[in-house]
């Protein structure tokens, strides 16, 4: 149903709109003659490592025009925040098509790795709009990681300034995924927040194959990849404890840091033991 006065009174959502509506750019504010500091082998890494992410700017885009009805529905001050969260999407999607094109690499193909369609066959899973919120919240830690890393440590070069306009509007999107879990949770059926918490879990788990796949890759790069996944995985734990959803079962909830102490049904800490063992298997001498 729609009113003709919308009520406009959840200043978190409506501010989130004006700071997004603020700040505006596009594909043609990007300073294309940066160098991008990279060999032959850190462009093709870089078209490897960025695909899912690329995938998930796309998924962002059309789950979010459906979730524009389902969340303006339930908040019509979300219906402002909404079309801004669709702008960044658009213009993400629009830069790194063009990002591409200048790498010379292609997206890796869904064949050489299931886990994208897994991953987002695992969010349009639920039927409600809490479960698509924190598919987003884990999408944009995801994306905001891989776009801090570059930002961070390669700021002067191509992809490292995209990546910090980029990472500004991934921090918008967290905000708001924030706001909305935090307000909803609380008074969310037992059964819907096991639910969302088994969202949380798969999606960690199937970024930790993702991780597998990508860990040479993100070598060439110039970042480990456990450092990479285990600070996705940390921060993910975290924001999700803050909005509020416990397991109950880890001891990490109760004193953050003794992941060693946690018990094998948190899938959470399986991000964690992968990257372990990954690095063990790394390090170990040829058997051949
Ligand atoms: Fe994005
Ligand atoms: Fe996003």
């Amino acid at each position: 149903m729609i009113r003709i006065t919308p009520r406009l009174d959840d200043a978190r959502y409506t501010r989130l709109f004006h700071i997004g509506a603020k700040h505006q750019w596009t594909v043609e504010d990007v300073d294309w003659t940066i160098p991008d500091g990279l060999d032959l082998r850190g462009r093709e890494a870089l078209a490897r490592l960025l695909t899912p992410v690329f995938l998930g700017e796309r998924a962002a885009l059309l789950g979010g025009a459906q979730a524009l009805l389902m969340l303006g529905a339930e908040t019509e001050s979300a219906q402002l925040y909404m079309p801004s969260f669709l702008m960044d999407e658009a213009r993400h999607i629009e830069t790194i098509t063009r990002l591409y094109e200048l790498l010379g690499f292609s997206p890796m193909r869904i064949k050489e790795m299931p886990e994208m369609l897994q991953y987002h066959h695992r969010m349009r899973m639920g039927k409600t709009p809490l479960h698509w919120v924190m598919g987003i919240l884990v999408s944009d830690i995801f994306a905001r990681t891989l776009y801090g890393a570059f930002a961070r440590t390669k700021g002067s070069f191509l992809f490292g300034r995209i990546s910090a306009d980029i990472v500004v509007d991934e921090g918008r999107h967290q905000a708001f995924a924030e706001h909305y879990l935090s307000d909803r949770l609380p008074t969310a059926a037992p059964e819907l927040r096991q639910e969302i918490f088994s969202v949380k879990e798969d999606l960690l788990r199937i970024v930790a194959r993702m991780g597998v796949t990508l860990k040479d890759d993100a070598s060439a790069l110039g970042f480990p990849a456990q450092d990479l996944f285990s600070a996705f995985s940390d921060e993910v734990q975290a924001r999700s404890r803050h909005v509020g959803l416990r397991c109950g079962a880890c001891a990490a909830e109760a004193s953050p840091g003794t992941r060693a102490a946690l018990p094998a049904s948190c899938q959470g800490c399986f991000v964690t033991k992968t990257l372990a063992a990954l690095t063990a298997s790394a390090s170990a001498p040829p058997t051949a």
